[in-house]
């Protein structure tokens, strides 16, 4: 309610926009477009495999995961129920009936990595230093239920070590630069977005990674959990963000 109050962008269709706007960003943004047939029909078409999401929600609600089928056909997911469909307007018309009135967005799906046969992502928080710069103060992975297509902690997505999810992936090296490119990212999302809304004092960046290792900004949160950061056994991330957190509150009474 705060962002609200704030006049933070809550709509992932205007963050989305905002940040297309910057040449340095601009390629980590998977195409994102309105809910529409023809955009429906186009994307599945191109990538194969897409989700589909409230252009307001939060937590994972609402996300739907859609594929075409390997033979012929289409088939969507939703929490844990996966309807299948013979013909494109089929699959079209049962969507347009789940989203109903409401606007939904439409998104490349990203194959995210696994571990343990789960999926997971990655979520980086940036937030003001004591000093006034904008910082990256943690990052942690979010490993995904297993019968479910998001990994929000909410939807029983699991936080955890981003060094226990990507060790069987990438030589330490490599993960000690992912991780820098990610905060650098992170920092320069924020410093673009504070151009546009002043008021930013954080952000908590969604990052999913393809099969090949490249980073997506899946989203940006303006209001973003700091307590996922608890469920960490090394507690030093944690610290420092409810540690920046506090001067911010403070700041601003
Ligand atoms: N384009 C995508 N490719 C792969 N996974 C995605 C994509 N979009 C969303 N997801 C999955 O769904 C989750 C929720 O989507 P997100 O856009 O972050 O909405 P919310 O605001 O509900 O968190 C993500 O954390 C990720 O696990
Ligand atoms: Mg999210």
């Amino acid at each position: 309610m705060k962002a609200v109050k704030d006049n933070l962008p809550q709509s992932k269709w205007l963050k989305t926009k905002l940040l297309l706007q910057s040449g340095s960003i601009k390629r980590y943004i998977p195409d994102t477009r309105r809910f529409s047939k023809s955009n429906l029909e186009q994307m599945i078409y191109s990538y194969g495999m897409i989700y589909i999401k409230p252009e307001r929600g939060t937590y994972g609600n609402g996300v739907i995961r859609a594929e075409r089928g390997e033979q012929q056909g289409f088939k969507y997911q939703y929490e844990e129920i996966v309807r299948h469909f013979d013909t494109f307007e089929a699959f079209h018309k049962s969507l347009a009936k789940k989203t109903g009135s409401r606007s939904y967005l439409i998104q490349k799906g990203i194959h995210l990595l696994k571990h343990n046969s789960r999926r997971f992502d990655i979520r980086v928080m940036v937030q003001v230093s004591p000093k006034g710069a904008w910082e990256a103060t943690g990052i942690i992975g979010r490993l995904g239920h297993p019968r479910k297509i998001v990994t929000n902690y909410h939807s029983g997505g699991k936080p955890m070590a981003i060094e226990t999810l990507l060790h069987s992936h990438l030589s330490p090296h490599r993960l000690a630069q992912l991780t820098e490119e990610l905060n650098v990212l992170g920092v320069r999302m924020a410093s673009h977005m504070r151009k546009t809304y002043p008021k930013i004092q954080k952000i908590g960046v969604d990052i999913g990674l393809d099969r090949s290792l490249t980073p997506w900004i899946i989203e940006v949160n303006m209001n973003p959990d700091p307590y996922i950061f608890n469920q960490l056994k090394d507690k030093s991330m944690y610290k420092k963000v409810m540690r920046y957190r506090r001067l911010q509150l403070k700041k601003k009474q």
